[in-house]
């Protein structure tokens, strides 16, 4: 049995979005290890409604080839430095996993499947954070460009719904506090 170093409740509290990562890669079977584990997300049907593009190596600068053209559309009229200083926001990161859901016609499972897609994530999210991995569910809008669709190899049918960064990170960000349980809750009392 692995060491797992948090308690669930301080995985779950401690962890932040990490948006600043340190250009440490991640390895590949680390990545593939806390993949491996999130597949256990609650999915209905067991229908197990994912598929992953993953880069965390060499294919990395195939990637932010890709990412430079979407995100910095005009990337040309940029000088080199700038470029570069642009780009740290996706060079940073020590991988990508970009999490891929089928577009069910049915609403039920097509809401269904988006839930169960987005457990795994916190999932992945958690199980990285356990291991000192930061991380960040990204949805820039070319996620939904026919082109980048393409580049990434996404069939019809298909939704990209996360680019999730991943990556080693030196500075801890402060915890974004959440509003009381109290604002939330309504005890139930039924209307007539
Ligand atoms: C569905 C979803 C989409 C998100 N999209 C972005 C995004 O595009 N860019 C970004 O910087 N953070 C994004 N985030 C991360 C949130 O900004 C972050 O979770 C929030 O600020 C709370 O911070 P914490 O996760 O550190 O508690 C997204 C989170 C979720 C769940």
């Amino acid at each position: 049995m692995m060491n797992q170093s948090l308690s669930i409740r301080e995985a779950i509290i401690q962890r932040r979005s990490i948006k600043l990562f340190n250009g440490q890669p991640v390895e590949q079977d680390v990545l593939m290890s806390i993949l491996e584990d999130a597949l256990w997300a609650p999915n209905h049907q067991l229908r197990q409604p994912w598929r992953f593009v993953v880069a965390c190596g060499s294919e990395l600068l195939d990637l932010y080839d890709v990412l430079k053209e979407f995100a910095l559309p005009k990337w040309k009229e940029l000088s080199e430095e700038d470029l570069e200083k642009q780009m740290k926001k996706y060079t940073l990161a020590g991988g990508y996993v970009f999490v891929i859901v089928p577009e069910d016609a049915r609403q039920k499972e097509r809401l269904e499947d988006y839930a169960a897609a987005s457990m795994l994530v916190q999932n992945v999210q958690l199980l990285a954070w356990d291991r000192g991995i930061g991380s960040c569910w990204k949805t820039p809008g070319f996620l939904d460009n026919p082109k980048f669709r393409e580049a990434l190899g996404i069939k019809a049918g298909e939704r990209i719904i996360s680019m999730l960064q991943v990556g080693y990170f030196d500075e801890m960000p402060k915890p974004k506090p959440r509003k009381s349980i109290e604002e939330f809750v309504t005890v139930f009392e039924k209307h007539e």
